[in-house]
């Protein structure tokens, strides 16, 4: 009683009250760098990895770098995205921040890079978030979110590792990623000329050079009214990858298939999560390649992504054909209800049997 008490009332807090910005209008959030915080963290290492500087706060601005920076040159950078949210038992906390950490250890493995140990990269997501408090937005009404990069920040010539790192945490209050808003269904093309990624490859590794081959594709396929491409492995041209920004599911009563990760999709977080979600709520959930036939008959679709939450998936296009799910512009039912799930439990409003949730 007392504990549904105090839900009921920091759902009633202002914004004021929550210790939220006052110059802010948080009902129109969206996801870019309009309310970027103004305090960032930075750490730096030498490429022996021995010593991390210990991590300062620092107004948010440019990085010292040289044009000769390896990460600018040969792209050794890799990055994460996290976000901080105001829950409601008045308090704000991060989701599964150790799974950030560790993805940033093996991509910086991946690209001979020295990763930070796993408590800097808490502290310094935990300090850039306490930093700047007043930029979590209030409740329900969005988050703060972290963007923490690794660069190989110091100079090289020759083909090689850097021989210094930087770590750097920056933030930004953002709402929907998507136009339209969150539960607004999006419309994806399949995508048949270019690949995201090859087996081998570093697909999937959260890689800075990921995310620019994509937009070739992105731009064109927005240009037709889609919100975004769905990428078909390099192989067989057959089976589903991911979307540019995001994983896929495939809904079909109820079970529901994803990709497996064998390397050239992103090991994406809010998926690992809404895999033991789902399976907690009665679904078989099975990693298995899922083909763009089988898509094309689902019951339903749906994308996640740490910027993405949980997507509906409107339409899906292959091929001049173009398959509808559900009512146009109505969240389909299973991504409702695991969106429902997962933002209930990140904002506390719901129980949390997993432990994910790490108050700041
Ligand atoms: C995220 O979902 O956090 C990402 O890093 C994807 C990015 C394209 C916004």
């Amino acid at each position: 009683r007392p504990q549904q008490h105090r839900l009921a009332c920091a759902a009633q807090l202002t914004a004021e009250q929550q210790g939220c910005r006052t110059d802010i209008d948080w009902d129109s959030l969206g996801f870019g760098l309009q309310h970027v915080g103004e305090t960032m963290w930075m750490a730096t290492c030498s490429a022996d990895g021995k010593q991390w500087s210990s991590g300062e706060l620092l107004p948010y601005g440019p990085l010292p770098m040289y044009p000769s920076a390896q990460a600018l040159n040969y792209g050794q950078a890799v990055f994460e995205g996290m976000k901080a949210q105001r829950s409601a038992k008045d308090r704000i906390v991060l989701f599964r921040p150790e799974c950030n950490a560790q993805r940033m250890h093996e991509g910086a493995l991946r690209l001979s890079m020295v990763p930070p140990p796993e408590e800097l990269f808490i502290e310094a997501v935990t300090k850039t978030v306490e930093a700047n408090a007043a930029l979590v937005p209030p409740q329900g009404k969005g988050s703060l979110y972290l963007r923490p990069l690794l660069v190989g920040s110091g100079p090289i010539l020759g083909l090689g590792p850097a021989p210094s790192y930087t770590l750097v945490v920056y933030c930004a209050a953002v709402g929907a990623y998507f136009k339209g808003g969150q539960l607004t269904p999006i419309d994806l093309i399949v995508e048949t000329r270019f690949h995201r990624a090859a087996p081998g490859g570093m697909g999937g590794t959260k890689c800075a050079g990921n995310y620019s081959p994509v937009l070739v594709t992105q731009l064109a396929a927005k240009k037709e009214g889609y919100s975004d491409v769905v990428y078909l492995d390099a192989k067989t041209d057959t089976y589903l990858e991911e979307v540019s920004s995001c994983n896929i599911f495939v809904v079909k009563g109820k079970t529901i298939r994803t990709p497996p990760l064998q390397g050239t999709i992103l090991p994406g977080v809010t998926r690992r999560s809404i895999i033991e979600m789902a399976r907690s709520r009665g679904y078989t959930v099975e990693e298995v390649p899922v083909s763009v036939d089988e898509a094309m008959q689902a019951d339903e679709i749906f994308t996640t992504g740490t910027a993405v939450v949980v997507s509906p998936v409107g339409s899906l296009t292959h091929q001049g054909e173009r398959r509808q799910f559900g009512a146009p512009g109505e969240p389909t039912p299973v991504a409702l209800e695991l969106y429902e799930q997962l933002t209930g439990l990140q904002q506390e409003k719901l129980a949390d049997p997993f432990g994910w949730i790490v108050p700041v």
